[in-house]
């Protein structure tokens, strides 16, 4: 790929921009030797006024998502985008969230630009386990698990029964759920079913995944390590 479509896709500006910023010599190899828009420079040797270019194409990342923020790209407010770099907003190929989170939920989250990765972790084939931790406005009444491991729980408006779900009780009023699927407000919505309401859920894991310490708010790039530990995990289930 030429170097200015490479660094444009990144974000650093339109081919103009970027054509303008080769002029100006603000685009180098790590010794400080201008580069030219027809240079053919791997891109770890390439710098923009001394920094290292951002991550190429297949970028994955893990967030904490505070409470508040909302995946949607368009939503007005705060927006979890807003925790990542500006560039990393308008990158090409898009960074999308994979999954969302409501915006009263929090914990981790996952965003590439990669979308055949997006889909083997969303796919239900993949029975990638997610866990999440919430806690109830009623106590627990008993047959919850059995209920959500069933397999036949319908949600309504929904044509599908929801898949096997895992309950572990922490408390009367915190529970564990574990789901390989997605769906819409779904830990919200099986615990409506219920007859209970969640006053707050995080997300603590995806796969083998785990949020470790990461600080709301804060998120880091995914090695190979992190992304093969996503499809590490069974789910008991
Ligand atoms: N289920 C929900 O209800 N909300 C989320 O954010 C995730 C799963």
């Amino acid at each position: 790929m030429k170097l200015v479509k490479l660094i444009g896709n990144l974000g650093y500006g339109s081919r103009k921009e970027v054509a303008l910023m080769f002029r100006e010599g603000r685009i180098t190899d790590p010794d400080g030797e201008v580069l030219y828009a027809d240079d053919k420079v791997a891109h770890e040797h390439i710098r923009i006024d001394g920094e290292p270019l951002d991550p190429p194409t297949g970028l994955a990342l893990m967030m904490h998502k505070p409470l508040g923020a909302t995946c949607s790209r368009k939503d007005q407010g705060r927006v979890v985008y807003d925790l990542l770099p500006p560039r990393y907003r308008v990158r090409d190929p898009a960074l999308s969230t994979v999954g969302r989170l409501d915006r009263d939920t929090s914990g981790l989250l996952l965003f590439t630009d990669d979308g055949a990765l997006l889909h083997r972790i969303i796919s239900p084939r993949a029975n990638v386990a997610k866990v999440y931790e919430a806690t109830l406005a009623h106590d627990l009444r008993g047959d919850e698990g059995e209920v959500f491991a069933s397999g036949t729980m319908m949600l309504e408006s929904e044509k599908e029964p929801l898949a096997p779900a895992k309950l572990e009780v922490l408390d009367t009023r915190r529970a564990r759920l574990t789901l390989t699927e997605g769906r819409y407000h779904q830990v919200r919505r099986m615990f409506a079913a219920v007859g209970n309401h969640v006053e707050t859920l995080a997300r603590r894991s995806v796969g083998g995944l785990e949020l470790g310490d990461l600080a709301p708010g804060q998120w880091r790039a995914l090695e190979k390590d992190d992304i093969a530990r996503i499809f590490m995990q069974e789910t008991g289930n």
